[in-house]
């Protein structure tokens, strides 16, 4: 099976059935992961690079980790360290890069649709690692498959996206996926940091009121405050932030239900979530990291082997 598209730009433009051969696929380079030798050779003679125009840890890593276990030959740019302080644009940038044979592109930029700018532009397989405040997709997809391991299905399972959800490409792309793979989602923060239409324009639910969101949902993905995309004040405080919609255990503990606490990282404890919410028994933080590895392993194998 193919997916429906050369890139992956973000969740907006894939179907279901893109979503879950990538699920599906992710789920055969777990199996892998658990072996011994975690190395396969699918993308052998395969050059890809990693143009990260803004700070990553987790998804950069797990980029890199991604490829070697697929035996790619990887590139890694950091912005800070290239020739784009010297006034180089984006695209000659990439199409210097291209010149040395790269098959695909994997970039982060701070701006909302440089990768689909990009992709319009030039030849090879562009893969989203996140782009402003617009998409994260494989952010989304890691996401879906760690719920998955938990509670077996998409269709009918009630997600709450709790905190900044006005700057947030994990929100976004979390919305569009779940909503298409079946799952009911519910935005839950500050007035400020909700978009105004969103309930009409991505139909979804909208509270104010933390507990309200965790009394309803089956998982909660809890965000960070995007303070470096926030040009003016949003709420009064971070602190008072924390004290009125912060995920605090006692909210958790009384709730008396299997529910799964989630987040993209990286995590402000004591602000959006309590340390003793992101350590303890619902958290599957370091499963969505896990799981990064290998959702990414088979968007590249998927894209890489499209002709075949
Ligand atoms: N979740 C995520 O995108 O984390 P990084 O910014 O560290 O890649």
């Amino acid at each position: 099976m193919k997916l429906s598209t050369q890139n992956l730009l973000g969740i907006r433009n894939l179907n279901p059935e893109d979503i879950q051969l990538i699920l599906s696929t992710a789920q055969q380079f777990k199996d892998v992961l658990q072996r011994p030798v975690k190395k396969v050779p699918s993308l052998r003679d395969v050059t890809i690079v990693n143009l990260f125009y803004e700070n990553s840890t987790r998804t950069r890593m797990s980029f890199e980790l991604a490829e070697k276990r697929l035996s790619a030959d990887t590139l890694n740019f950091a912005v800070s360290n290239s020739s784009t302080s010297k006034g180089e644009t984006l695209l000659d940038t990439v199409n210097n890069i291209l010149s040395m044979k790269v098959d695909m592109v994997v970039m982060r930029h701070s701006a909302s649709g440089a990768p689909h700018f990009l992709a319009k532009h030039i030849p090879a397989a562009i893969i989203n690692a996140g782009d402003g405040i617009n998409e994260h997709p494989t952010q989304a997809l890691l996401d879906a498959f760690s719920i998955l391991e938990k509670k077996k299905k998409l269709k009918g399972l009630k997600v709450a996206i709790i905190g900044d959800i006005l700057h947030s490409r994990v929100a976004l792309s979390n919305i569009y996926l779940l909503t298409k793979m079946g799952a009911e989602v519910m935005v839950a923060g500050p007035p400020t940091l909700i978009p105004k239409y969103i309930k009409e324009a991505l139909g979804v639910h909208v509270t104010y009121h933390v507990s309200e969101a965790l009394a309803w949902c089956d998982v909660a993905n809890v965000l960070r405050i995007q303070l470096e995309r926030q040009n003016q004040p949003l709420f009064s405080s971070l602190r008072e932030y924390n004290l009125v919609y912060g995920i605090k255990k006692d909210m958790v503990d009384k709730l008396k239900k299997e529910i799964i606490i989630m987040h993209p990282g990286p995590i402000n404890r004591g602000v959006e979530i309590d340390s003793d919410v992101a350590d303890g028994p619902h958290s599957i933080i370091l499963n969505q990291v896990e799981n990064g590895v290998a959702i990414r392993m088979a968007v590249l194998y998927l894209l890489a082997n499209r002709e075949n």
